[in-house]
């Protein structure tokens, strides 16, 4: 079938107000930019005119700025699912003008499928090939695509030159049957494929093809700093020390690894820590650090659901595909995250958390309980999976300020019941097989920055400390409170709760 091809804008033009639109990609690796930033504009000129223009976004996870960040400033979105990690996305949604739902990401194809979010009226896909048979071969990163291209009336191509055609054979696309008929996803080792290698649609669907010569827009992270460094070095060793005690097989098990540069630092120090073995990666998103690990023979294989690398090392994996094609496979996020997967495989998960609790409770995604910062990801996926469930942090957030460690979370995401180990600058806690009351303990020694020891262990005289969970509940948010009044948890007086 000969296509019709289009300018950004025109295919912009075919998404009206009120239309949800499904968008590949997964992080900016693999998203939309051209139509989305078109239909900013759109947006722009209706509200000028005093016309209403809003649409419903469901992507894989964050997107770039020429989508979430263009769309949010054009005050264009209505409705958002699932993780971002825009600021100015962040802006709007923590001052009430955007409804953002932040769910799992290994729910999000799912979820749309079941009908939980309405239609999906127009899909925006990049593609680094189209054939005319209706094959679309995708380009950094698997998220939604195949359940948006099947479920949306009207498909728009973005087929993007600044990929190359190279990543065609870098997907195995796969989407599972809905219950009652779902069987088992049959991965049974990271490097499994059960899928092909694009998605095949009607060509009929595809009412655009907008060529584009558009990079990803992904960030570089920070150069690695003593802090970052020494929570690395704190996951390496406690890894290695439960290799040598035979809780964690000599052949090692994949690894899940969150984004930024605290998962940067822990996979260097795993890299240069010889007594663990070359390992394999299950996991949502390739950093450079994967990248360099499976050069230096480091890392044997890498399962994930994007390419969420510098354009520099995105094209030295293209122009090395040789190299690459059987070390890599990217996958739809509800593969790649899939719970079912991760328990099989034994993956052990490192995320970072925003705070955490005496009793092992984790908040990723609220600042002081009430402000959005980006969502969940799939942080719960995988640590509620996972053979080990691993929460990293700096101990103080803020200059010493805020201590990440706090009598109860103002917000939760990963309840004690998922959370195994929390790991700081300061040391590790290994809360496996203990009591609440025998984890608050540990925390305290292990994890608390020495500001912080002295009130968080005075807390605890305000409780029973006999009761299952000690709490003094008036007091537990007395850090918090602190924060807010006089901008210092330090401050804290716990003799007001006494
Ligand atoms: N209270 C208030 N602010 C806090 C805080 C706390 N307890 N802890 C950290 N912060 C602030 C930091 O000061 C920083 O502020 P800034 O942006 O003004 O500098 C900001 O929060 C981010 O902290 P940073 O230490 O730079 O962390 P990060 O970039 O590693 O991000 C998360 C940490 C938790 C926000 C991030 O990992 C995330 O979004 N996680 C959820 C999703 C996830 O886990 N995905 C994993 C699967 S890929």
């Amino acid at each position: 079938m000969a296509f019709n091809y289009i300018t950004a804008a025109e295919a912009a033009s075919l998404i009206k107000h009120g239309y949800n639109i499904g968008l590949s990609g997964f992080t900016p690796a693999g998203t939309a930019k051209a139509v989305t930033a078109e239909l900013a504009k759109i947006a722009e000129a209706e509200h000028a005119k005093g016309n209403p223009f809003q649409v419903g976004v469901f992507t894989g996870a964050s997107t770039g700025d020429s989508c979430d960040g263009v769309l949010s400033r054009a005050k264009a979105i209505r409705y958002r699912a699932p993780y971002t990690t825009n600021a100015d996305f962040r802006k709007a949604v923590n001052s009430g003008q955007i409804a953002y739902n932040d769910i799992h990401l290994s729910q999000m194809a799912q979820e749309v499928r079941y009908g939980f979010m309405g239609k999906v009226n127009v899909a925006i896909i990049e593609a680094c090939e189209l054939t005319p048979d209706g094959k679309i071969y995708l380009t950094a990163a698997g998220g939604i695509a195949p359940t948006i291209c099947r479920l949306a009336d009207q498909i728009i191509i973005e087929l993007n030159s600044a990929h190359s055609k190279k990543a065609m054979g870098l997907h195995d696309v796969y989407e599972p049957l809905d219950p009652p008929c779902r069987r088992e996803i049959p991965i049974y080792k990271p490097n499994d494929r059960i899928g092909k290698p694009y998605i095949q649609v009607d060509p009929k669907k595809i009412v655009g093809v907008v060529e584009t010569n558009w990079p990803d827009e992904a960030r570089s992270f920070a150069a690695s700093e003593p802090l970052t460094d020494k929570i690395g070095q704190n996951v390496a060793d406690f890894l290695a020390a439960d290799m040598k005690r035979g809780i964690i097989p000599p052949t090692f098990l994949p690894l899940q690894s969150g984004v930024g540069n605290i998962a940067n630092a822990v996979l260097g120090a795993l890299g240069r820590d010889k007594t663990i073995p070359p390992f394999e990666m299950y996991t949502e998103v390739i950093q450079n650090s994967v990248i360099d690990l499976i050069r230096e023979g480091r890392i044997k294989f890498g399962s994930a659901c994007s390419l969420t690398v510098t354009n520099d090392c995105l094209q030295d994996i293209y122009d090395n595909m040789e190299f690459f094609k059987d070390k890599l496979v990217l996958r739809p996020s509800e593969i790649s995250n899939s719970p079912e997967i991760i328990r099989r495989l034994g993956v052990i998960s490192i995320n970072t958390a925003i705070e955490a609790d005496l009793y092992g409770n984790v908040n990723s995604t609220h600042i002081g309980g009430t402000k959005m910062m980006n969502g969940i990801g799939g942080s719960g996926d995988f640590t509620r999976n996972a053979y080990i469930s691993i929460f990293t942090c700096p101990s103080v957030a803020k200059d010493g300020k805020i201590s990440s460690i706090v009598p109860m979370v103002s917000h939760l995401d990963h309840n004690e019941h998922s959370v195994n180990v929390i790991i700081t600058e300061q040391g590790v806690a290994d809360l496996r097989g203990k009591s609440p009351k025998e984890r608050a303990k540990l925390i305290i020694e292990n994890c608390v920055h020495p500001d912080y020891k002295g009130i968080l262990s005075d807390y605890l005289k305000l409780t029973d400390g006999k009761s299952q969970t000690p709490h003094a509940i008036q007091a537990s948010l007395g850090m918090h409170a602190e924060l807010s009044e006089s901008g210092d948890m330090r401050n804290v007086n716990w003799e007001k709760y006494k």
